[in-house]
């Protein structure tokens, strides 16, 4: 496990979302939205066919729906809660996204944690 540098917070545009990449994938291995009063991140690993598939972005850096409500999957269309990563749509209802632990720095620099490492 050990924590890598993602951005500064103010980087991180408010009601959007900023994806997490390790140097060697092409696919980003989480995202991180700024909503409500905090950052939440969640791996880039739908529920949907076993946390398997796709990425879940719409877009570079792209995780949300259109109104900025809820993290939406782009493979089909699964919305989950930006707080919880709960699954509030089908065919992800009641299923959970996996989290990423997050830290923020004195300076405001947002660190993630790799538990795969
Ligand atoms: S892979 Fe995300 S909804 Fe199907």
């Amino acid at each position: 496990m050990s924590w890598h540098l993602l951005c500064h917070i103010d980087e991180i545009p408010l009601d959007g979302s900023v994806g997490i990449k390790l140097a060697e994938q092409s696919k980003d291995y989480g995202f991180v939205v700024k909503k409500y009063d905090g950052i939440f991140a969640w791996r880039n690993a739908c529920p949907h066919l076993g946390y398997q598939g796709t990425s879940m972005a719409w877009k570079r850096n792209q995780y949300l729906n259109g109104d900025k409500q809820y993290i939406m999957c782009a493979a089909h269309g699964a919305r989950f809660e930006i707080r919880t990563g709960e699954g509030v749509t089908s065919p992800c209802q009641g299923m959970y996204l996996k989290p990423i632990a997050l830290k923020t720095d004195d300076h405001g620099n947002v660190h993630w944690l790799n538990d795969q490492e």
